[in-house]
């Protein structure tokens, strides 16, 4: 856990931001796999381990946002717990390492919400994205679970997003120290990648990194010769000469915090002509996208100019045809790359994304497009010092896009589907890494992990 002072300050930049009612902030409880005592290890809530930093199951604070008094409601472990499960240390104790002085038991948490209700006091709680959540906050607030979200405050998460998204110096040292092990990560993937290894001990390599450091994967790796298939998290391949493995993976850190980095590694050790090409290609586009990041800059206008780049690229190549001005407006290059430039990173990897992807990622200047490709860019606004993003963009061969929209004659003045099918095989290719955005433009985080042609071939040889 962070110091005292930074939970205390941080409830109360919610307060000040929301002046009135009381917020009501559940935590996770364990989510069972197939019956009650297996259970997924356990992931605390993001906004709950923002505000009190306690990693636990079982627990609900209630914010009073007028009189400043925070209360967590949770029970401490009883003997039989302590027989199965080991003793932990008391609610009160870890309360008060997150300077929160009142704790009380579970059950008292309903009596106190009907006080407020009766007291008319308007209660603020956030869409929740577990089916637990949703039907704890219905029977505690007495609402339908299916109205649950509806009843959401966007009050709340409008505050929430406003706090979450500018990230403090002890953040950023998280998110840092969560990128070292990342590395180690990709390191390790980079040497077991080879023909006739598979790719599921590509993975095994990357948890032993995870061990060696007792923390847990931020989000399921994506690590496949099918990086085409967007999020594919069959490891059951076995890689042959020739082919490219896309490792997306990322480490928590210890107090919660994610990174995001994906690398795209050629199994023969060399890239060959036409994957260098293609990959050198994506690299500069992800170093206009790094260059163009600064605070004021709409992330929309950042995700233009790298396809501006890759489309004029791909135009050199044959795979485009006519001008880059109509390959980018139409959305015809998004045949090649249909997801967005990236997100912002935090506790969650796809940050505060559970309060709804528009109220994090636009705002009422930048609405969303629903132009196919541009419509999956998950943040789209204007950027802030302080931010943290991934900046992640990919060349993919998808048969099944490519051969629907040749059927359909979509774009065909612009692509070249006798070039686009000879390059299905290739699969796919990503580039990803984290962004700060400083005061005049962005840092790339953590340490450098392998990502140039040379760079790769030589941590594979290592
Ligand atoms: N690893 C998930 C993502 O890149 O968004
Ligand atoms: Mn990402
Ligand atoms: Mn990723």
């Amino acid at each position: 856990m962070f110091a005292e002072n930074i939970y205390i300050a941080r409830r109360r930049a919610l307060r000040e931001r929301l002046r009135t009612g009381i917020a009501l902030l559940p935590g996770n409880v364990d989510a069972p796999i197939n019956f009650a005592h297996n259970v997924h290890p356990f992931r605390q809530d993001a906004t709950f381990r923002y505000f009190f930093g306690i990693n636990r199951p079982g627990l609900v604070a209630l914010l009073d946002l007028e009189s400043g008094e925070d209360v967590v409601f949770g029970d401490d472990a009883t003997l039989d717990d302590e027989i199965w499960l080991g003793k932990t240390p008391s609610l009160a104790s870890e309360c008060e390492r997150a300077g929160c002085r009142t704790v009380r038991g579970y059950a008292a948490l309903q009596a106190a919400l009907d006080a407020a209700r009766r007291d008319a006091r308007k209660l603020h709680f956030l869409p929740p994205y577990r089916a637990a959540t949703t039907l704890e906050i219905g029977r505690l607030m007495g609402v339908a679970p299916q109205e649950v979200a509806k009843c959401a405050s966007t009050a709340l998460i409008d505050a929430l997003v406003a706090l979450r998204e500018v990230k403090g110096a002890e953040e950023i040292e998280q998110i840092e120290a969560a990128l070292v092990v990342t590395d180690e990560m990709h390191r390790a993937a980079m040497r077991a990648v080879r023909p006739g290894a598979r790719e599921r001990e590509g993975v095994a390599r990357m948890h032993a990194v995870l061990a060696q450091h007792g923390v847990l994967e931020a989000y399921q790796s994506v690590f496949t010769k099918r990086g085409e298939i967007l999020h594919n998290f069959n490891y059951d391949g076995r890689l042959a000469p020739g082919e490219l493995v896309v490792n997306d993976s990322g480490a928590t850190s210890a107090f919660g915090y994610a990174s995001d980095i994906t690398r795209t590694l050629p199994v023969s050790g060399r890239f060959d002509t036409r994957q260098r090409e293609l990959y050198t290609l994506l690299l500069e586009a992800q170093d206009i996208g790094i260059r163009g990041s600064r605070p004021g800059v709409r992330y929309a206008d950042v995700h233009r100019a790298v396809v501006t780049h890759l489309a004029g690229g791909m135009l050199q190549m044959g795979i485009f045809k006519g001008s880059v001005s109509d390959i980018v407006s139409s959305g015809a290059y998004a045949v090649v790359f249909p997801h967005g430039l990236g997100h912002q990173l935090g506790l969650d990897v796809h940050d505060m994304e559970s309060y709804g992807e528009d109220r994090v990622g636009y705002d009422v200047q930048t609405p969303r497009s629903t132009q196919f490709g541009l419509r999956s860019l998950r943040m789209g606004k204007p950027l802030k010092a302080g931010m943290v993003l991934t900046v992640e963009p990919g060349i993919y061969f998808i048969e099944a896009l490519i051969e629907r929209w040749a059927a359909e004659r979509r774009h065909e003045g612009l692509i070249d589907y006798a070039t686009l099918r000879a390059c299905v095989g290739l699969g796919g290719m990503r580039v990803e890494d984290e962004i700060e955005i400083t005061a005049t433009g962005a840092r790339v985080m953590g340490p450098p992990i392998p990502k140039t042609v040379s760079e790769i071939e030589a941590a594979m040889a290592d």
